[in-house]
């Protein structure tokens, strides 16, 4: 595992966006794993800047999401499409037909898992999967439990995420209690994983990740057994990583 130190937020966003725009450039018809949450807006807005000014083209890219909320339709406002809509989507030249996230307000669960699961197979591998850590270290929404599904699925959230994703929500609005996700399968079988981190409240959990055990009940700690993972984090999140670890 490559780990990259970065200064603060700001330099964690621009060495990842980095990253992504070397494998667009490289590969113009890119399969890119996106995330959402606050760990990669710093990313997307770098991503914009550089398409604006230099001319960065998304135009072949293809882009699958890891997750959504149940429930949630593309237009409401805290679903993970409006997010990608707001803040990368509408602002780079991504061709609308090769944008993929699984669908909150589908009538047939089940169906949609499996459609997701089609979706991918028939368009992967996915040549860099972008990757943020949950507090109790689900990636996706896989989250920490017995086992873990290698195949999109319906997940009930655990309280940590109920918790943590409630500042998207306003006050008295019901959050959606069971999301889907992308399953470890297509995550693990990525080419290339970029996993982002910042501020001292993921310092403990990127810490297990990287130096604990293997274990379902830490998921993102199933990178260990990838072959190509950089992690990019600024200082406050691997403060309780041991120096030489560390780029
Ligand atoms: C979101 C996702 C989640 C988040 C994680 C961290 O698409 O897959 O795993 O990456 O919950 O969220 P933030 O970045 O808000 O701390």
């Amino acid at each position: 595992m490559r780990i990259i130190l970065a200064a603060d937020y700001q330099d964690m966003s621009r060495r990842a966006a980095g990253l992504i725009a070397a494998q667009v450039a490289q590969k113009p018809t890119s399969l890119l794993g996106l995330a959402t949450g606050s760990s990669p807006l710093g990313i997307y807005r770098q991503l914009v800047a550089w398409h604006r000014e230099e001319g960065l083209d998304f135009s072949r890219c293809r882009t699958v999401n890891l997750d959504e909320y149940v429930g949630l339709t593309p237009d409401s406002p805290q679903s993970y499409a409006y997010f990608m809509q707001q803040n990368l989507f509408d602002h780079v030249n991504l061709d609308p037909r090769n944008l993929h996230i699984p669908q909150g307000d589908c009538a047939d669960p089940l169906e949609e898992c499996r459609r997701y699961d089609r979706l991918l197979t028939q368009l992967g591998p996915i040549d860099l999967q972008l990757l943020g850590i949950g507090l109790n270290g689900h990636i996706g929404f896989n989250e920490p439990g017995e086992s873990l599904n290698a195949d999109t699925h319906c997940v009930a959230l655990s309280q940590s995420t109920m918790d943590a994703n409630a500042r998207f929500f306003d006050p008295g609005q019901q959050m959606p209690t069971h999301a889907y996700t992308m399953g470890l399968g297509a995550i693990m079988t990525a080419k290339r994983v970029l996993l982002i981190a910042s501020g001292a409240a993921k310092a403990d959990i990127l810490r297990e990740m990287i130096c604990g055990k293997v274990t379902t009940a830490v998921p993102a700690s199933l990178l260990q057994l990838h072959r190509n993972v950089t992690v990019v984090a600024d200082r406050e999140a691997l403060s309780r990583l041991p120096a030489e670890l560390l780029e």
